[in-house]
């Protein structure tokens, strides 16, 4: 607590403070793609003073076993991040925020057994770090269970969920109060285990739409407990970071929720409240129009203007260079090209802007949702390159699907629309897309950067 700050040297603190600006400079540079590799190595260096001046000012007991520790978690960390493919980044990115969250609670349930006689202060953010990290970790556990495809993309509900998770809460909850009125370290430990039961509870029912918002609101979780530790170890730079990532996924999780027509209280407590929606995967014998690339090419073509809608798949196909290939061969014939970035594109924010940039896809060729969807009338080819849940009209229903209430991209408004996907598989959400039905929709089957290749091949014929 303040104690400790007040006997830490000055140069120390100072050291500290210069980590904590390259923290937020990190950030500031983050918000851009052209300078988020700055950003990284900033934040990266910040973090490596901070771990040496805390080495030299607490000069810690244990130094080999810590050094052990740093060097196995250095290891696993730098493996798993050169190994991960792209397409698997999301969950990579789920599961380190989990062990932050994670590894703020076990320092805290550590610290319970030093609290001793001290303030009424100090137990609170023991609790909370226990109660926030616990639940950060275990819903990012299933977070990432969902991103693998471990676990259904679709909400899985509990029978009787709103006894199950409502009765789970007020006990934890209790815990937390006999925790603070006590400072026993074996309900610390009780503490932990309800707390990572909430956020199994918490997780399992957030499908399709709301998945992104539990992602980063489960950031801000982790960002906040680390920030209770900080205080609780009176560590300001740990303080100060966790505050960092607390703001930072608090307004992310507004933005996101915004965005996609959602309150947060609604994700946090939908079981409770018994709105949380469950998708229902129908198997449908309804036919579908298919073509080749051939009559696809003549359809693109012939266009005066054509909305590309790019989503995970894209990804999965790594087609974005091929997209570009075709983008630039119709802009050469004259027709007007546009990608229509939907907010939750992908598996991760941005994931559709970080894509199409490696393809050096110019930023003024993308439109953002709003401004996009008027221009949809008056559009000549929708051309949806593994798209799904971010086109699928069954989010206009005001309720009863997992994405009910998202905006979309309006492709249906478009005089015609072509899927490239390989199957009648359903997106993310798990749910069936009535646009695939549509008699104006026509699909081009198969992996998308093969389709994509043929398409520029069989333009040249057009
Ligand atoms: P999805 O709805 O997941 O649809 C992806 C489509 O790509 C599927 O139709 C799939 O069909 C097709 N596909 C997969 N691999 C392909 C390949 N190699 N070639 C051609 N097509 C391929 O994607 P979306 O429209 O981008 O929507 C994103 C979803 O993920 C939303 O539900 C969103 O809430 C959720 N989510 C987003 C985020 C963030 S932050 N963006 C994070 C977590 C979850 P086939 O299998 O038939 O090919």
């Amino acid at each position: 607590m303040g104690e400790a700050a007040a006997t830490t040297p000055a140069w120390i603190q100072l050291g500290y403070l210069v980590a904590a600006v390259c923290f937020i400079l990190a950030l500031k540079a983050l918000s851009s793609p052209r300078t988020a590799r700055v950003g990284n190595l900033i934040g990266a260096a910040g973090a490596t003073l901070a771990v040496l001046l805390t080495f030299v000012a607490a000069r810690p007991q244990h130094l080999w076993a810590i050094l052990g520790a740093i060097a196995l978690g250095a290891v696993a960390g730098v493996v798993a991040a050169r190994r991960v493919v792209m397409t698997a980044m999301p969950q990579l990115v789920a599961i380190f925020n989990g062990v932050g969250g994670a590894a703020a609670a076990l320092v805290a349930l550590i610290e319970v057994g030093e609290l001793g006689s001290t303030g009424t202060a100090a137990r609170i953010a023991t609790a909370f770090t226990v109660l926030v990290g616990a639940v950060s970790f275990s819903g990012s556990a299933v977070t990432f269970g969902k991103l693998q495809a471990l676990l259904p993309g679709r909400p899985i509900v509990v029978p009787q969920v709103r006894y199950v998770y409502g009765g789970a809460l007020v006990v934890t909850l209790a815990a937390a109060v006999v925790l603070i009125l006590t400072g026993s370290t074996i309900v610390g430990v009780i503490l932990a285990v309800l707390a990572l039961g909430v956020g199994v509870l918490l997780v399992l029912p957030v499908g399709g739409a709301d998945v992104p918002i539990v992602i980063s609101l489960l950031n801000a979780f982790t960002g906040l407990s680390v920030a209770a530790s900080g205080y609780l170890l009176g560590n300001t730079l740990l303080l100060v970071a966790g505050t960092l990532v607390g703001a930072a996924g608090s307004l992310l999780t507004r933005l996101m929720a915004q965005a996609m027509g959602r309150r947060v209280t609604t994700i946090l407590f939908g079981a409770l409240l018994g709105t949380s929606t469950q998708g229902r995967t129908v198997e449908s014998t309804r036919p579908v129009k298919s073509a080749g690339p051939d009559d696809i090419a003549v359809l693109l073509g012939y266009a005066r203007r054509v909305v590309v809608v790019p989503g995970y798949g894209l990804a999965v196909a790594q087609a974005q260079h091929a997209l570009k290939e075709l983008a630039d061969a119709l802009a050469a014939r004259g027709i007007e090209v546009v990608y229509a970035i939907h907010p939750v594109a992908g598996r991760m924010p941005g994931h559709m802007n970080v894509l199409l940039a490696e393809a050096n896809v110019p930023y003024e060729q993308l439109a953002e949702m709003d401004a996009v969807n008027p221009e949809f009338p008056a559009t000549d080819v929708a051309l949806v390159v593994g798209a799904n849940d971010v086109v699928n009209p069954a989010a206009r229903k005001p309720f009863g699907s997992p994405i009910a209430g998202m905006p979309i991209l309006d492709v249906d408004q478009a005089k015609a629309v072509v899927f490239l996907k390989r199957s009648m598989r359903p997106g993310f959400a798990g749910i069936e897309n009535d646009l695939l039905y549509n008699p104006k929709t026509t699909l081009l089957f198969g992996d998308a950067k093969e389709s994509l290749t043929k398409l520029v091949a069989a333009l040249k014929a057009v």
